[in-house]
């Protein structure tokens, strides 16, 4: 592969139909929709996930080519990229609280499993990369909304995991011929989105409502969230790959900040559930307010969020409780 200083300027990767892309954790909550998305933009997708959080019946009916397997084993994840043009690398130990309990397995999936990408796209002559970052990244927020440029000092492993993570896509996107792009997704709700131990709060509320308990909330449910649903993310992936650019990073919300006080209210009306809300004293280290700054994504890319919150939320209580029941 060539080597390129500076970063260039590339066209968008063209006639779709015939593209074969790869997804890693295409199995999983955000990987599934994006690998829906693609189908129905005709790419020719394959997905490679070990399904250790992700499920093999998110991709039933859907005509991709899966492949049972870990980003850590770089001679697996070399094979399977000869043939493809683009990369959607959404493979990842994902969360705050359970890097907290695996740092090891963190890094390693998440650092090494990510150089191990690249080192493939490299080898085969991959195009385009599109990282899938987080706003974990950040760490404290000292300044709303948030930009690309805000200062990155994250406060969990997960966190510095994504961002050398980032670190490494970008400087492949220097060194070599190859358009990177990351995005940096804020809070991310929608279809396939399942509670576990770790879950976010939408899915943690889910739960609890279908369960007839009360929605828990820490401190005064004044601070607010940018709530992202996961087609528009999956829309930023797929504008990241037909859109002329060059490598960057971006980041990925809505531009619009609720409070949880106004999402209980939201959930209950999405629900049709109304549980009493109880408030717990507030969690350590929680940012009172959080909203993505998204202008260099709508000027670069053209993204524009589409999906209304209740409106999401209703599709999602609909998918929820019919998994659940
Ligand atoms: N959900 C959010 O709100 C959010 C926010 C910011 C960033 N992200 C990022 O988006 C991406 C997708 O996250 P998600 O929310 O869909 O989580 P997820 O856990 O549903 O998806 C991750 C997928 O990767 C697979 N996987 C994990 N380790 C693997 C490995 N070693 N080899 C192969 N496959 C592996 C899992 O089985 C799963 O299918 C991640 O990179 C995450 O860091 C998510």
């Amino acid at each position: 592969m060539r080597l390129l200083f500076p970063i260039t300027y590339k066209g968008g990767l063209g006639n779709v139909k015939s593209m074969k892309v790869l997804v890693t954790g295409g199995a999983g909550f955000i990987g599934s929709n994006l690998v829906k998305l693609l189908l129905q933009k005709n790419f020719e997708v394959k997905v490679l996930d070990n399904l250790s959080t992700g499920y093999k019946n998110n991709l039933e009916r859907l005509d991709v080519e899966f492949i049972q397997g870990d980003v850590r084993d770089i001679e697996l994840v070399e094979n399977i990229t000869k043939d493809v043009k683009a990369i959607f690398h959404l493979a990842a130990s994902v969360g705050n609280v359970k890097s907290l309990n695996n740092p090891h397995e963190d890094s390693e999936i998440n650092i090494i499993g990510t150089i191990n990408v690249l080192e493939a796209a490299r080898k085969n002559n991959v195009e385009r990369l599109i990282y899938s970052s987080s706003a974990a990244i950040f760490g404290e927020l000292i300044s709303m909304s948030i930009a690309e440029d805000h200062p990155q000092n994250p406060d969990s492993p997960y966190g510095v995991s994504k961002l050398a993570g980032e670190k490494q896509v970008l400087c492949y996107g220097k060194l070599y011929d190859m358009t990177v792009i990351c995005l940096r997704y804020f809070n991310v709700y929608g279809l396939n989105q399942r509670y576990d131990a770790y879950g976010n709060v939408i899915p943690i509320f889910a739960h609890r409502l279908l369960n007839n308990q009360p929605l828990i909330v820490y401190g005064d449910g004044e601070q607010t969230r940018d709530f992202v649903n996961v087609k528009d993310v999956a829309i930023a992936n797929y504008l990241a790959v037909t859109k002329a650019c060059r490598s960057g990073v971006y980041n990925v919300g809505t531009g619009m900040n609720i409070s949880i006080n106004q999402l209980t209210r939201y959930v209950q009306e999405a629900s049709g559930i109304f549980t009493a809300t109880e408030y717990a004293s507030p969690r350590k280290g929680e940012v009172l307010h959080c909203r993505a700054d998204i202008s260099r994504i709508k000027d670069d890319l053209g993204f524009k969020p589409d999906i209304n919150i209740q409106l999401g939320l209703k599709e999602y209580f609909n998918w929820f409780f019919n998994q659940n029941v």
